[in-house]
C-alpha cells in the first residue's frame, strides 16, 4: 500500500465507525484496504449501503507481510479480497470471494490458490452467543482448513467451508492459517447474511440481447414452457434483494425449469461492455397479486449471479484464437472426479473429430484440474468450468450451449464413460469417409447444411464390469466387452441454433425450435459405448461420493460429531455377490477391436492414453 493509499484511509476511519457489534474481540478484523480507498474513489462502485466493513485495528504497520512476500508480485500491490456472499449448501459453505479491483483477478486467484495448497487458508466460524447466557466464557472462534478454491467468473473466486459445527454460525470468514491479528484484513465481508440454496438466482450470461438467468426455488414444472409474465428482472449493483444498490427493471421473456430469459435494459443493450459484472435477480409476482404487479409487491430474490457475456470471458482469459463457429464439433459434459478417464475419453473423440471440450466440474476433489490442463497445453483446446450448484444438470447443460454455441456447430452432450463409435465399418461407410479419423466430425457435418435436423440421436449400449474385478489399464474402451443385449436410452449431439430459446432440456434432449427435428442414427452407423458398469471400486464412489471430504480437521473441535458430516456417511458399501459377471448378455469386442487397430502405437502397441496410467 502506498502513502497516498494510507493518507485516504486514515481520513476515512472516522466515517466508517463499525455498524455492527460483536462481543468478541477477535472477531471479525476483516478489512482489505486498498480494495476499500479503491472503492470509495470510484465512480462506478458500491454505495455505501452495501458496504459496511467492519474495523477495529488501525495499526497500519501491521500491514506489512514477512512470510508472505514471496507470493506477492509487488507491481500487484497488496493481494485483497472481498466475501460477497455464502451460500448454504446440506453439507458445506460455499463462499463467493472477489480480489480487489487493482488487482488482476488472475493474480488473486493464484494467490488464493497458493494459499489453499499450501493448506494456510483457513474457514474461521464463530460461536453463536446466546446474550441472555452469560455464562459462556468459551474462546468463541474455531477455524478448519477451506475444501477448495477455484476460478468461478471474471471477477470471482469460489472457496468452499465445511459446514460449521452446532453453536457455530454459518456466517463463515477466511483468514490465513495463524494470522490472527495481521492477515485477518485482508479479507473484508459484505455484509453477514448466508443465502439458502433452496432460494437462489445463481448464474446469469448475456445471450444475443437478452439475459439468461438460472434459478434455484422456482419449482417451475420440467420440460415444460412456463409462463414468463410472472417474472421481473432486475439488474443493477449492490443487494438487489435488500433493496438497496440501483435496479433497472425488465420483464422475462420466457420461462422453463431454472431458466429464465430476461429482456436487457435499454443502458446494458447499448453499451453491453458496461454489463460485465452486473448482478442480476428476478422477482415473482405474488399468486394474491397477479393482476396488479406493483414493483412494491414483487420481492427480488437472493442473488450471487453477475451478467458475463458468455462468449467472451473465456477468450479474456485465453485468447483462444477468435471464434465465430471455428468448431464443426464440440463436447459438453458435466462430471465429478473422474479425472483418470478423462484423457482416454479425450483423446479417442479427437481421433474421431471433436475438436473442443466444455468440462463441467462438479466439486472435484481429485486431479482433474491438472489433467484437464496438461489436455489443453497438449492442443485439445479443453476447457473447464466449476459449478458448484447441486441438482442442476439440465441448467448446467443449458449454460454450456451458451458457452458454446458462438464457437461450435454441433455439440454433443456426452458422459465421460460414454464413447461415440461406429459398429460396422462397411465398404459403403468407408467410401463416405468413415469410420477413420475425424469420422465423427465428418459425419455431423453432413448435416450442417440441413435446415430441419437439429438433433442427431445415437443408441447406448451399457456395460457391465466384463469379468474384471480391477480397473483395465489398458483403458475402458479396451477392457470392457460384455454388455447388455438391448440398448438403453439414447444420447444427443445438438446444434445450438436450433434450439428453442428456452433452453429447455431433459438432460439429453433440448426442446428444438419450431421446424427442427430430429434425426435417430440406425444402430448399425453409431452406438455410444456406455460404460455403466464398470468394476465395483470404479462403480461405488458413484453413489458413496465424497465419503472423506466433509468430515472436518477442526482444530479446536467443540462439538465432534455434530453436524460437520453429511447425512449417510460412514457405510461401507458392499460388493454385491459376483458382480464382476453382471450385466453382461452379449460379448461385444468391437470397439475393442477398433481401438486396438487405429490408435494403438504400432511399435510398442501402446495407446495414447496409456502414459497417464503408468
Ligand atoms: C438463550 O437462553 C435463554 C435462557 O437461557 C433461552 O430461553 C433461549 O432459548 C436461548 N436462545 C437460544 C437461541 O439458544
Ligand atoms: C448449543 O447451545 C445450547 C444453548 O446454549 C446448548 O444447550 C447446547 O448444548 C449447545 N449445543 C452444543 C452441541 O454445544
Ligand atoms: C458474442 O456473440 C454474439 C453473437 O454471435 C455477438 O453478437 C456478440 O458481439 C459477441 N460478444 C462479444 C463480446 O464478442
Ligand atoms: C484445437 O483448436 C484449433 C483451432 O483453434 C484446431 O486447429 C485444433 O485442431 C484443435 N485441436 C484438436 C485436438 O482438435
Ligand atoms: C453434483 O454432486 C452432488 C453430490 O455431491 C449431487 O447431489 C448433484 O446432483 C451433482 N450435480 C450435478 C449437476 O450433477
Ligand atoms: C448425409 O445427409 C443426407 C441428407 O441430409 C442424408 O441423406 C445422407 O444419408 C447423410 N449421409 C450420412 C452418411 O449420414
Amino acid at each position: 500500500m502506498d502513502s497516498e493509499q494510507r493518507r485516504k484511509r486514515k481520513r476515512l476511519l472516522p466515517l466508517r465507525r463499525p455498524s455492527f457489534h460483536y462481543p468478541s474481540l477477535i472477531w471479525p478484523l476483516f478489512l482489505c484496504f486498498s480494495c476499500f480507498a479503491f472503492f470509495l474513489f470510484d465512480g462506478f462502485s458500491l454505495r455505501s449501503a452495501a458496504f459496511r466493513p467492519i474495523l477495529i485495528s488501525s495499526h497500519i504497520s501491521s500491514l506489512s507481510f514477512s512470510a508472505s512476500n514471496s507470493i506477492q508480485d509487488s507491481t500487484l500491490g497488496l493481494p485483497s479480497f472481498r466475501i460477497e456472499d455464502r451460500v448454504l449448501f446440506p453439507d458445506h459453505i460455499l463462499l463467493f470471494v472477489s480480489n480487489s479491483r487493482s488487482t488482476g483477478s488472475s493474480s488473486s486467484l493464484s494467490y488464493l490458490l497458493r494459499l489453499h495448497q499450501d493448506g494456510e487458508l483457513d474457514c474461521v466460524y464463530q460461536k453463536i452467543r446466546n446474550n441472555s447466557d452469560k455464562a459462556i466464557q468459551t474462546r468463541s472462534q474455531i477455524s478448519a482448513p477451506a475444501l477448495s478454491v477455484d476460478q468461478y467468473d471474471d471477477s470471482r473466486s469460489i472457496v468452499r467451508c465445511p459446514f460449521p459445527p452446532a453453536n457455530f454460525s454459518v456466517a463463515i470468514n477466511l483468514r490465513r492459517k495463524g494470522q490472527h491479528g495481521r492477515g485477518d484484513r485482508w479479507f473484508v465481508q459484505m455484509d453477514r447474511s448466508v443465502h439458502s440454496w433452496e432460494t437462489l438466482v445463481y448464474g446469469a450470461a448475456l445471450d444475443r440481447g437478452t439475459a439468461v438467468v438460472f434459478v434455484k426455488g422456482l419449482n417451475l414444472r420440467s420440460f415444460r414452457e412456463s409462463d414468463p409474465t410472472q417474472f421481473s428482472c432486475h439488474f443493477g449493483l449492490g443487494d438487489l434483494d435488500k433493496g438497496s444498490g440501483f435496479s433497472l427493471r425488465t420483464h422475462a421473456v420466457t420461462a422453463a425449469q431454472e431458466v429464465v430469459r430476461c429482456s436487457l435494459p435499454l443502458s446494458i443493450r447499448k453499451n453491453p461492455d458496461k454489463a460485465q459484472g452486473i448482478r442480476v435477480t428476478i422477482s415473482v409476482a405474488s399468486h394474491s397479486n397477479t393482476n396488479h404487479r406493483a414493483a412494491s409487491a414483487r420481492v427480488p430474490l437472493p442473488s450471487v449471479a453477475k451478467l458475463f457475456d458468455s462468449n467472451n470471458s473465456e477468450g479474456k482469459q485465453k485468447s483462444r484464437t477468435n471464434k465465430r463457429k471455428n468448431y464443426e464439433l464440440c463436447a459438453c459434459t458435466m462430471l465429478w472426479n473422474q479425472a483418470s478417464s478423462l484423457r482416454e475419453w479425450i483423446v479417442y473423440h479427437a481421433w474421431l473429430g471433436v475438436e473442443r471440450w466444455f468440462i463441467y466440474d462438479n466439486n472435484s476433489d481429485d486431479n482433474i484440474k491438472e489433467v484437464i490442463d496438461e489436455l489443453d497445453k497438449e492442443g485439445y483446446n479443453v476447457s473447464r468450468h466449476i459449478w458448484p450448484w447441486i441438482k442442476t444438470q439440465e441448467a448446467g447443460f443449458s449454460h454450456c450451449v451458451l458457452k458454446a454455441r458462438d464457437e461450435c456447430k454441433w455439440i454433443g452432450f456426452m458422459d465421460v464413460d460414454e464413447f461415440f463409435y461406429f459398429p460396422f465399418p462397411t465398404s459403403q461407410h468407408r467410401s463416405m469417409g468413415y469410420p477413420g479419423q475425424h469420422s465423427f466430425q465428418s459425419l455431423v457435418a453432413n448435416f450442417s447444411s440441413s435446415t430441419v435436423i437439429g438433433e442427431i440421436r445415437t443408441a447406448c449400449h451399457s456395460f457391465g464390469p466384463s469379468g474384471l474385478s480391477t480397473p483395465p489399464s489398458q483403458g475402458v474402451t479396451v477392457g470392457y466387452t460384455c454388455r447388455l443385449q438391448s440398448p438403453e436410452r439414447h444420447k444427443s449431439i445438438i446444434r445450438p441454433e436450433a434450439l428453442d430459446d428456452t433452453l429447455l432440456n431433459a438432460v439429453h434432449h433440448f426442446r428444438l425450435k419450431s421446424g427442427y427435428r430430429y434425426i435417430n442414427l440406425h444402430q448399425s452407423t453409431a452406438v455410444i459405448n456406455h460404460y455403466k458398469y464398470q468394476v465395483w471400486e470404479v462403480f461405488r464412489t458413484k453413489f458413496f461420493r465424497r465419503v472423506a471430504t466433509y468430515v472436518a480437521d477442526w482444530q479446536e473441535n467443540h462439538n465432534e460429531g455434530s453436524k460437520d458430516r453429511a447425512p449417510g456417511l460412514g457405510t461401507e458399501a458392499i460388493e454385491p455377490p459376483n458382480w464382476p459377471l453382471q450385466f453382461c448378455e452379449v460379448w461385444d469386442t468391437g470397439l475393442r477391436d477398433f481401438v486396438i487397430a487405429n490408435l494403438a502405437d504400432p511399435a510398442s502397441g501402446l495407446l495414447p492414453w496409456e502414459r497417464s496410467l503408468m
